[in-house]
């Protein structure tokens, strides 16, 4: 399928989705939005397909929602259209979503990459939430999924004054799993993407979906939840196959079933 604002690759079991708007800085009009959930959302249901990378090109992973596209729009045109809950479509996906942010993540590109499951960060990335300078606020999550990833404080600080973070100060405060040097952003995300790929595609989504719902329920409830999916993946040839290649001490050949 082709696409007018990103592009699609596929390396081995790896996904490669990137953002390409560089013009833009990868603003995130809703064309890209259709285009990034129809994507993303092929390949969750390919099971040749076991992890997925998003990234920005050029100087930004994504400096927010297109301003210019939402400009005019008055409140009516904003509720009758449910403006950015097509957003939410990617984060009912079940396969996992990494996050290879080089440049700024701003705005919406914030929360797109906190919809990820996880961030990978060049030493050149910015993190911001500057809404409040536009005279708004998040619209994609931000205000909900930033105050979980990096607590009240920091979350108020960013989202009431328009503050960036660099990739250190996101890492130290938890938005960001790991720091690369900018050049090598997406390469290591694509092997950590590679890594998880090769692993069994049920265990891989039903370890994100115990993860998640760490942010939505009682810690007894999530428990007893992912008890109940560790025991549902016995039903799997992979549970077998994974423990055989244990007991006879070589690699395990997951076949994804
Ligand atoms: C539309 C954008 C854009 C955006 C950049 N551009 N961000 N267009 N929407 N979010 C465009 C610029 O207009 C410009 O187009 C081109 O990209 C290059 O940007 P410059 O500003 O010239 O680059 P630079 O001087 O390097 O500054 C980079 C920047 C700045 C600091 C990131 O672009 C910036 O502040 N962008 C807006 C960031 C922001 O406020 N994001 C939040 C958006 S609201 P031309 O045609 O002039 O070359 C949001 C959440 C939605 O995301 C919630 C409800 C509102």
């Amino acid at each position: 399928q082709e696409y007018g604002n990103i592009l699609v690759e596929r390396r081995g079991r790896v996904g490669l989705v990137t953002l390409n708007r560089p013009e833009a800085l990868n603003a995130l009009n809703r064309a890209t939005l259709d285009e990034l959930v129809a994507a993303v959302s092929a390949m969750d249901a390919d099971p040749g397909v076991g992890a997925v990378v998003i990234t920005g090109s050029g100087k930004a992973f994504a400096a927010g929602a297109d301003i210019k596209e939402m400009a005019s729009q008055g409140y009516m045109e904003m509720y009758d259209a449910d403006w950015f809950r097509g957003w939410e479509d990617l984060t009912r996906l079940r396969i996992p979503l990494i996050a290879a942010v080089s440049g700024f993540a701003l705005g919406g590109g914030c929360e797109l990459a906190m919809m990820c499951d996880f961030i990978v960060a060049g030493d050149n990335a910015k993190f911001g939430q500057p809404e409040i300078n536009l005279g708004v606020l998040p619209g994609m999550g931000g205000s909900q999924r930033l105050t979980r990833a990096v607590g009240k404080a920091k979350a108020m600080d960013m989202i009431l004054t328009g503050r960036f973070i660099d990739a250190d100060e996101a890492e130290r405060s938890g938005l960001v799993a790991r720091v690369v040097p900018a050049g090598d952003t997406v390469e290591e995300a694509l092997k950590a993407a590679e890594v998880i790929a090769s692993k069994s595609k049920p265990a891989a989504m039903l370890a994100k979906e115990a993860v998640n719902a760490a942010f939505e329920t009682g810690l007894a409830q999530g428990v007893l939840f992912e008890r109940r999916l560790f025991h549902s993946l016995f039903a799997t040839e992979d549970q077998k196959e994974g423990m055989a290649a244990f007991s006879e001490k070589r690699q395990p050949e997951f076949r994804h079933r």
